[in-house]
């Protein structure tokens, strides 16, 4: 079998384990892709600045453009819109199947690029993009597709859970755990998304989306974040039996769907109240399959390329040996209520 060439675009902290784990895992992607997998180069602004990974030299290059022509699969880990989203579709455009991290980026322009998708008849697969290593993209999108989902409810950002966590357990003082966070590889390169929760609103509407088959862009997602939050809510939220966490909120309603983000009390004895540090919690409520708990890492380096490599796996599995994923440009059209009519 010919090899897949896979590009990588970007070389920060989920982008050096996509690398390693690429030329470490070089075999084993082999047999489970059923062709080798290569490294054909990874894209970054500067080729002179040291790396946390060993990169084959002449795999680092600042010409995306040659890169992307010449890739079957184009890995995107840089974040932000611009220019992620152009590389996306010039990736799409030259028939390379996409495999993205970039939450921001699905939550704004989703609707464009899974058209684009679907019109060329190539994958674009985003595991990652929500909670980290956690499998709930491939579970809500593909493994619930014959059930009726209702609601999706967790922690999805793993740098506020930690902020909150620490505060919570060890008293610390809120700027200092957000620093603690972002030298971790947790936070977004502006911390901002995470603390105001724009992150976990762009999650909560791309699951919105998945679990019901429909538009929701992070505009009409109601959005409250942590920073607001004191040292004195946290201690009065402990003396009442509870602790706050900033939650993530999708659900049918009357005449439409309901999608919010904003921290909330949960009470000490329910299962969300023990997710600590970065990790990430989802409850997906379906018709038939009644209620299931995904909970495991939400951030940081290796834990979200796993979850890359595993799209890596599936769509250079479907260009081996034939097969796409699923279809996302034919959503119905339900009206998302604002938070005063729920
Ligand atoms: P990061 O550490 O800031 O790394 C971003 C990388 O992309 C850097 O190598 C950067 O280049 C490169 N880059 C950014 N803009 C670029 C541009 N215009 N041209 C060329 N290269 C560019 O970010 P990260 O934490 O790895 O996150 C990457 C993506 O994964 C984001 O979409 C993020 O939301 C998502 N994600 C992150 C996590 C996490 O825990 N960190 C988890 C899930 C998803 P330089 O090296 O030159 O700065
Ligand atoms: N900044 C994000 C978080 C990374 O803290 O959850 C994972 O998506």
């Amino acid at each position: 079998k010919d090899p897949v060439k896979i590009a990588v675009l970007g070389c920060g902290t989920v982008g050096t384990q996509v690398v390693r784990l690429l030329t470490e895992q070089a075999d084993d992607l082999a047999w489970r892709v059923g062709a080798p997998v290569v490294l054909a180069g990874v894209y970054v602004r500067d080729t002179a600045v040291p790396r946390d990974v060993v990169v084959p030299v002449p795999s680092l290059t600042s010409d995306a453009e040659a890169l992307i022509a010449d890739a079957d699969v184009v890995v995107e880990v840089m974040g932000g819109i611009e220019p992620a989203r152009t590389m996306i579709l010039q990736a799409i455009a030259a028939g390379a199947s996409v495999v993205t991290a970039n939450k921001a980026l699905l939550a704004a322009h989703g609707p464009e690029l899974y058209e684009a998708a679907d019109a060329a008849g190539v994958d674009l697969y985003f595991e990652a993009a929500v909670a980290g290593a956690i499998p709930i993209v491939r579970p809500v999108r593909e493994s619930l597709a014959g059930d009726h989902v209702t609601r999706v409810l967790g922690i999805v950002n793993g740098t506020t859970n930690y902020v909150l966590d620490e505060m919570t357990t060890k008293g610390l003082a809120y700027g200092d755990v957000v620093s603690e966070a972002q030298r971790l590889g947790y936070a977004e390169a502006d911390p901002t998304a995470d603390v105001e929760g724009y992150d976990a609103a762009a999650k909560a509407a791309i699951l919105a989306s998945l679990a019901f088959h429909q538009r929701v862009s992070l505009d009409v997602v109601h959005r409250e974040g942590i920073s607001t939050v004191t040292a004195d809510d946290v201690a009065a939220a402990a003396d009442s039996g509870h602790v706050i966490k900033l939650l993530a909120i999708a659900e049918r309603v009357d005449g439409g769907v309901a999608v919010r983000v904003h921290p909330a009390l949960v009470p000490l004895t329910h299962p969300l109240a023990g997710v600590h540090g970065a990790f990430n919690a989802v409850f997906v409520e379906a018709e038939a399959a009644g209620s299931l708990m995904f909970y495991g890492q939400g951030a940081g380096g290796a834990p979200t390329a796993s979850a890359v490599l595993g799209d890596v796996v599936s769509v250079a599995r479907h260009i081996a040996q034939g097969g796409r994923g699923p279809l996302e440009s034919n959503y119905a059209d339900l009206p998302v209520l604002p938070i005063d009519q729920v």
